[in-house]
């Protein structure tokens, strides 16, 4: 890694009025058995044998819904500016349709603690909860989806609009299409070209008619959070150049494309095309809705080979050759710094744009009432270091948020993967800030 840890960035070495954040999600820390929030298609995939490590849900995960309080305390003292967080559908309408007013009474709360404490909420709407009602009917597969998200856009945003600095419609649409629908890997676990197609669609829809609904409603300051992963051919070979390329077009093109330039990818739609519901061309102006701002999710990089005697995509994974988190994913901080100058060069010019979300997983351990992490550090400067360095390139980056507050529930890798700045012991429910979280507070501290 780079030796940037010796050489720490401060507040000030970002733009007047850069906001320093942490994310979170609901299902991930909220527990999903409390305040009469409804099963969402999370809880019967993780009670499916082999779905999720050691079949672990979100029943009770940080038990936030009861310790919030405390861990915006968490935030505040760590001298942070905004906090990004997620309402859960399934709890603020438990049937995917009718509200339950304890649902939306807790996040009232919590936004309101969050401005107690000098925190800018930063709402995410859809963060992968899918009332259990809704997947029923087809969830990202039905078409009505669109109308079903709106309407609890709306109910929500009536309650707490007038609060929140900023509202993303939906979290990372590629997981919840394509891992989720042709992957397998993420809720509801299909793996079928078909209803991924579909999902690829609705999903966009589903955004565009919430914003529309939202500006209707003279809401301000509404975004999408995309996540992007940097994408390398194995070879220089026309194979694995072209296997990199579709690579690229499903994971990073085609979701910003369709909202920017009101079309998908070719080299997707040669593989998709057959399986699209029938006259999706006619939604590409309501899927094009203009936004305030972009949200870029960074992890890791990625490398691709042609797989030969495959269905479409054809596509395989090469192991690549740089240190790897916990969770196997290469450390390659450029990646984000190349993400952002080519969104600000490539689709939306001077948008504000915020990293939404990056972070890393290590197996933190406390030793003697401490966790030191320094890797985790090194992992986060990195990554701020390229931040800046796509500001200074002219891309308008206006706020980082770390992936996470807490050690949490990482979807079906169970509560294995640690990517908090704080542990969380999931016996006990004891947080300890660990030494990331101290260094981060360090830089954070207004000193002028
Ligand atoms: C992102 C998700 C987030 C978390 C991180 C590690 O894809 O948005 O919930 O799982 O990855």
């Amino acid at each position: 890694m780079s030796p940037i840890s010796e050489a720490k960035l401060s507040r000030f070495d970002f733009p007047e009025g850069f906001v320093f954040g942490a994310a979170t999600a609901a299902y991930q820390i909220e527990g999903s058995g409390f305040g009469g929030a409804g099963a969402s298609h999370w809880d019967t995939f993780a009670a499916t044998p082999n779905n999720v490590v050691r079949a672990e849900d979100g029943r009770v995960a940080c038990d936030h819904y009861h310790r919030w309080p405390a861990d915006l305390d968490l935030l505040q003292a760590a001298h942070m500016d905004a906090y990004r967080f997620s309402t859960s559908w399934a709890r603020i309408m438990p049937d995917g349709r009718k509200i339950n007013p304890e649902g939306l009474d807790f996040y009232d709360r919590l936004v309101d603690g969050m401005l107690e404490r000098g925190l800018k909420p930063f709402q995410t709407l859809y963060h992968w909860e899918m009332p259990s009602a809704l997947a029923d009917l087809g969830g990202w597969t039905n078409r009505d989806v669109a109308e079903w998200f709106a309407d609890y856009a709306e109910a929500t945003t009536r309650r707490l609009g007038d609060r929140v600095a900023a509202i993303a419609t939906i979290n990372e649409p590629w997981c919840v299409a394509w891992l989720s629908h042709f992957m397998g890997i993420h809720a509801p676990g299909h793996r079928d070209i078909r209803a991924a197609a579909r999902a690829m669609h609705h999903v966009l829809l589903a955004h565009g008619r919430a914003v529309q609904r939202l500006r209707g409603m003279g809401q301000a300051n509404l975004g999408i959070v995309l996540n992007f992963d940097h994408t390398d051919p194995a070879s220089q070979s026309p194979e694995d150049l072209a296997a990199a390329d579709r690579w690229d077009g499903i994971f990073n093109r085609w979701f910003i494309e369709g909202i920017t330039r009101k079309t998908y990818p070719e080299a997707v739609l040669a593989g998709l095309s057959s399986h699209m519901p029938q006259g999706w061309e006619k939604d590409m102006d309501l899927i094009g809705q203009k936004l305030d701002w972009l949200g870029v999710n960074y992890y890791t990089r990625h490398t691709v080979a042609a797989a030969k005697d495959t269905p479409w995509p054809a596509i395989r994974d090469v192991p690549g050759n740089l240190p790897k988190t916990q969770m196997g994913w290469e450390i390659y901080p450029q990646g984000l710094e190349g993400f952002l100058v080519r969104m600000a060069r490539d689709y939306v010019g001077d948008l504000p744009l915020y990293v939404t979300e990056n972070g890393m997983a290590n197996a933190d351990v406390v030793e003697d009432g401490a966790v030191s992490d320094r890797i985790r550090e090194d992992y986060l400067f990195a990554h701020l270091a390229a931040t800046k360095r796509a500001i200074d390139q002219g891309a308008q980056v206006k706020g980082f948020f770390y992936w996470s507050l807490l050690d949490n529930y990482e979807w079906a890798e169970g509560y294995d993967k640690r990517f908090g700045l704080v542990h969380v012991d999931f016996q006990t429910q004891k947080r300890t800030p660990k030494s990331s979280y101290h260094a981060l507070a360090r830089a954070l501290a207004r000193n002028d």
